[in-house]
């Protein structure tokens, strides 16, 4: 249902974005209400008022989305669009905040630097709503044969596979609602590159690296933002997440500031 902004000035701001001639100041929110509903969620305003929060209309995400996709010609934000109408009680935008983007970003570059771009299968576990796959699907410098975003939250799958729709149409993405303590890595049909970048989220890193045969490709991130209660495993800083993952390879070490907290990123081998 759009983005949700609570009542105060959060909410005049947006109405007078929307309609600046009309308010007035001191409306209370009931004259706030009745002047949003009396205008209607596809009126001049961009959504409604509703138990004292201001609901702005999917439609209203949509359209710029996909005036964006026309724009810039992206399949991503196209495909963004989609996800956004056809499932909007779902909280993609977390997923792609600013900071959540440049950390994919830096991953995608780094991993192109590091490695290159091509791969037979990657399998990104903890991979949430799939848009590190959806990046990798919509960069020319890489040619990956096939993607599996694997998460334990069943939310994740219909939106990643929305995000992904056109890899997926081609047998090339899949999603998968499972824990990433009880797959098989080592299966004959097994990944040539891991990628976790929700390690922060999980409890026990060496347990699950123990589960990955040696010798395979990894790309690894974690962060010191421990205010989040999720964060269950944050770590101090990147010599912290370099001892907590024991690899037996490391080809990238690095650190990305991002004001709030700081991000780790390993790519190298168990
Ligand atoms: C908040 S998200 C991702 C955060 C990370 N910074 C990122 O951008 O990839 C963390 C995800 O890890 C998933 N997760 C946690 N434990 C997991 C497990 N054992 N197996 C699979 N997914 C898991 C959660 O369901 C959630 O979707």
């Amino acid at each position: 249902m759009g983005y949700l902004y609570p009542v105060g000035n959060m909410l005049v701001h947006v109405l007078s974005a929307a309609r600046p001639c009309c308010l007035q100041p001191g409306l209370s929110i009931q004259s706030l209400s009745h002047y949003v509903t009396s205008n209607g969620p596809r009126g001049n305003g961009p959504g409604m008022l509703t138990e004292n929060r201001y609901v702005v209309d999917p439609d209203f995400t949509f359209d710029i989305l996909r005036g964006l996709a026309r724009y810039s010609g992206s399949a991503f934000i196209a495909a963004l669009a989609e996800a956004v109408t056809r499932l909007p009680r779902h909280n993609i935008s977390q997923a792609l905040g600013h900071r959540q983007i440049a950390c994919k970003m830096w991953l995608r570059d780094t991993l192109y630097d590091t490695l290159g771009g091509t791969f037979g299968s990657i399998w990104v576990v903890g991979g949430w709503y799939g848009v590190l796959p959806a990046m990798l699907f919509d960069d020319e410098r890489f040619d990956v044969g096939h993607i599996t975003s694997i998460d334990l939250d069943p939310d994740c799958q219909p939106v990643a596979e929305i995000l992904n729709a056109t890899a997926k149409k081609d047998g090339r993405f899949t999603a998968l609602t499972a824990d990433m303590y009880k797959l098989d890595y080592g299966a004959a049909d097994g990944p040539d590159l891991v990628v976790n970048t929700s390690c922060e989220h999980i409890p026990d890193m060496p347990g699950w690296l123990d589960l990955i045969p040696a010798g395979r490709k990894l790309v690894l991130q974690s962060n010191n933002y421990y205010s989040e209660p999720e964060h269950i495993n944050c770590v101090q800083g990147l010599d912290a997440f370099i001892a907590q993952c024991g690899l037996s390879r490391i080809d990238f070490q690095g650190a990305l500031d991002l004001k709030k907290y700081t991000r780790f990123m390993l790519i190298g081998e168990r």
